[in-house]
């Protein structure tokens, strides 16, 4: 059986997650990997339905993700998870619970999260109509020693996900020679070398 291993996202709201978890999880999937993704927006629907922002509701909530990681990756199953879990100790703590653990973290200015406001959140928080909006009037903790940043204001989604499969490559997760980068024109990745 292939190794499990959670590849944990971590970042402001906006900052682009969960457009890389999924790029991750069909890259992963073409591979023939068995991959499972844990969204924060989604889990809050379910599993965590009911918590709301404060610290002790969003601890709660990564440590229930940080759990069915856990057993996820025991199983032998790449699970991904993309929530802010903006608290370093919670995050530290999922890493211990879990052991093969490859931290993310997607690092985009406030700046650029809030001209994004993807879901018109920021706008709302600055406006004090939304209160403990993270970044805001909330804290965040950058990871410390993240096992990759992905710089999500300066690189693209795929090129973010490129770098996070070299990662899990490089550190023995998935076999080397599965995964091709994405080279300066994607039109070509892949294809046949030219004939002639
Ligand atoms: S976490 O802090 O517990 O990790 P999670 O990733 O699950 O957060 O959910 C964050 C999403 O909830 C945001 O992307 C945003 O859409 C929404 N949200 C609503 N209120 C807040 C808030 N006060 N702070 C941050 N995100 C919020």
């Amino acid at each position: 059986m292939s190794h499990g291993v959670t590849v944990w996202f971590t970042g402001l709201s906006g900052s682009g997650k969960s457009t890389i978890a999924r790029i991750l999880e069909k890259r992963l999937k073409a591979m023939g990997q068995k991959v499972e993704v844990l969204d924060g927006d989604v889990v809050r629907t379910n599993l965590s339905k009911g918590l709301g922002f404060s610290k002790e509701d969003r601890d709660t909530n990564i440590k229930r993700i940080g759990f069915v990681c856990h057993l996820l990756t025991r199983n032998g199953v790449i699970a991904i998870a993309s929530a802010i879990s903006p608290y370093r100790e919670v995050r530290d703590y999922n890493r211990s619970l879990i052991g093969n653990f490859v931290e993310v973290y997607a690092k985009c200015s406030l700046d650029e999260c809030v001209k994004r406001d993807v879901k018109g959140l920021y706008k709302k928080a600055m406006a004090g109509e939304i209160k403990g909006f993270t970044g805001v009037d909330d804290p965040y903790e950058e990871p410390l020693h993240p096992e990759v940043v992905c710089a999500t204001d300066q690189e693209t989604a795929e090129q973010s996900a490129d770098r996070v499969l070299s990662k899990l490559e490089a550190l023995g997760y998935i076999e080397k020679g599965c995964h091709s980068p994405v080279r300066g024109n994607p039109e070509s990745a892949g294809s046949p070398p030219a004939r002639g």
